[in-house]
């Protein structure tokens, strides 16, 4: 086993030691691509275990992928775009797909935990994979919070369809929307936290059935709203042009995020060369397919005027259109089980991603201990739950949403630039999947994560740059002078 702080055994190193320099040089260090990957799976103590093939990977990206994106915050674009909405969603999802396409391509060559913060350590150096993990804690950490957040509305929906009761506001909702402090969204996070202490097969299999069930509730919403289509409720279709139109696409980016899941589990995966650059993209096709349906019927269901305000939207619009209240319990069921494993599978990926920057030395040892019985990272865990459950009880849903874009919107766009530096830097890796038409495609990838990032509010560019401030006070605090790059080159 590797002590922390320590490089890696000789056996596994490349030849010769990392670029060693002056400050700038340290900053720029990378970590060559054969030590991310001879280290696959080892933490302190124990090791993760390889379980996954392709199936649980897929699930894992779209278990991560579709919840509150869809069942919540499609009721809050719609006013945004009108009916083109539907237009938002592929602009979203074209954003999207050329990122993932240069996931796929990486996360093929590199198969470890770490996503794109290993990628960016292998290729940019070890500043930019700081930023861009930290980033990555936005897209992950805080994406928790947010769809925790989403989970408490549906399930006061399904408490007031079954029981007549609901959580009141006090108990329901954050200081900032009228409430003290959010129980529900604490209780998924600690559900959850509960399943992936268990071992990460069963957390695997636990959110298959889950997806299983998410998916069965969209189409069964197709199938029922589908009734209440008007051909009216489509025009004017862009009432607010085409400004609308874009900022509706960067708030319902959010809805996608999470494709790139299965890229956390590599040193989980049985195959992840081969398996994990099919479940990144199989997941978004299915994912962009059942967004671009929901979306159609749902606006075709109810005037795009009335989304205003309203919570739990697609199961309001169920119940619009049927005139009775069983369709939406039945539909805010599912939601409440969708988002559940959203919450699930986000927060196994943070746990992973923190698992290898302390496996470098970049954040404590603490995060890459591996319980040596169930192979889970079990202190990581139990620390990254409570952040997140902490943080989804007292912020309110639409800032963390943001929040969250803007981090990983930041994350893809370095992840596009990773393809292309590797593609120069070592020709010679094998590639199991490769981005098409590269340098253009990941360049298209790179500009409309910027694109989509302009279109996000200036208070969001204010958290963001207030985040990225703290981030980087940490890294030369704590993460320059402990990577384990910095301890090999003395
Ligand atoms: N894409 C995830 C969701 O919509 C974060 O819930």
């Amino acid at each position: 086993m590797l002590e922390h702080g320590a490089a890696p055994p000789t056996a596994q190193r490349p030849e010769g030691k990392p670029p060693a320099g002056g400050p700038g040089a340290r900053l720029m260090r990378r970590k060559p691509v054969e030590w991310l990957v001879a280290e696959g799976g080892q933490g302190e103590g124990g090791s993760l275990r390889r379980s996954m093939g392709v199936w649980q990977l897929t699930m894992i990206s779209i278990g991560a992928t579709l919840g509150t994106g869809i069942f919540v915050v499609l009721g809050e674009a719609v006013p945004d775009a009108g009916p083109a909405v539907i237009v938002s969603f592929v602009i979203a999802g074209l954003t999207a797909l050329f990122s993932a396409l240069s996931y796929a391509e990486l996360a093929g060559t590199i198969p470890v935990s770490g996503s794109s913060y290993s990628y960016a350590y292998a290729t940019m150096g070890e500043l930019v994979a700081w930023v861009c993990g930290w980033c990555l804690i936005l897209e992950y950490g805080v994406s928790v919070a947010a769809v925790a957040v989403g989970w408490g509305q549906y399930l006061n929906e399904l408490l007031d369809g079954t029981l007549g009761i609901t959580i009141p506001d006090a108990l329901a909702a954050p200081p900032g929307d009228g409430g003290i402090f959010n129980l529900p969204a604490l209780l998924v996070v600690l559900l959850s936290m509960a399943f992936l202490l268990g071992g990460a097969k069963e957390s695997a299999r636990a959110n298959a059935i889950m997806v299983g069930v998410k998916i069965a509730a969209l189409i069964l919403f197709c199938a029922v709203a589908f009734t209440g289509i008007r051909a009216g409720n489509y025009t004017p279709f862009m009432p607010l042009g085409m400004a609308g139109v874009s900022a509706a696409g960067a708030t319902l980016f959010f809805s996608y995020i999470g494709f790139d899941a299965a890229s956390t589990a590599g040193e989980e995966a049985k195959n992840p060369q081969r398996d994990l650059p099919r479940a990144i993209m199989l997941s978004l096709v299915i994912v962009t397919a059942l967004y671009c349906l929901v979306a159609a019927v749902a606006v075709g269901a109810l005037p795009w005027k009335k989304f205003s305000g309203t919570e739990a939207a697609l199961a309001g619009i169920m119940e619009n259109v049927t005139g009775q209240s069983f369709w939406a319990v039945v539909l805010a069921a599912g939601a409440v089980i969708a988002i559940a494993s959203v919450v699930l599978t986000v927060l196994y990926g943070q746990t992973r991603i923190l698992f290898a920057m302390s496996r470098d030395g970049l954040v404590p040892p603490v995060f890459s201990k591996v319980h040596a019985e169930t192979g889970v990272p079990r202190a990581n865990t139990v620390i990254v739950s409570l952040f997140c459950g902490v943080l989804a009880a007292a912020i309110p849903l639409g800032q963390l949403a943001d929040a969250t874009s803007i981090g990983t919107l930041f994350a893809f766009a370095l992840v596009n630039i990773a393809v292309i530096v590797l593609r120069r830097t070592r020709p010679d890796m094998t590639r199991t999947f490769r981005v098409p038409l590269s340098p253009l495609f990941p360049l298209i990838g790179f500009g409309l994560c910027l694109w989509m990032m302009n279109s996000l509010e200036l208070v969001t560019w204010v958290v963001f740059g207030v985040w990225m401030a703290v981030g980087l006070v940490l890294y030369f605090a704590y993460g320059m002078r402990r990577s384990r790059l910095a301890t090999a080159e003395k």
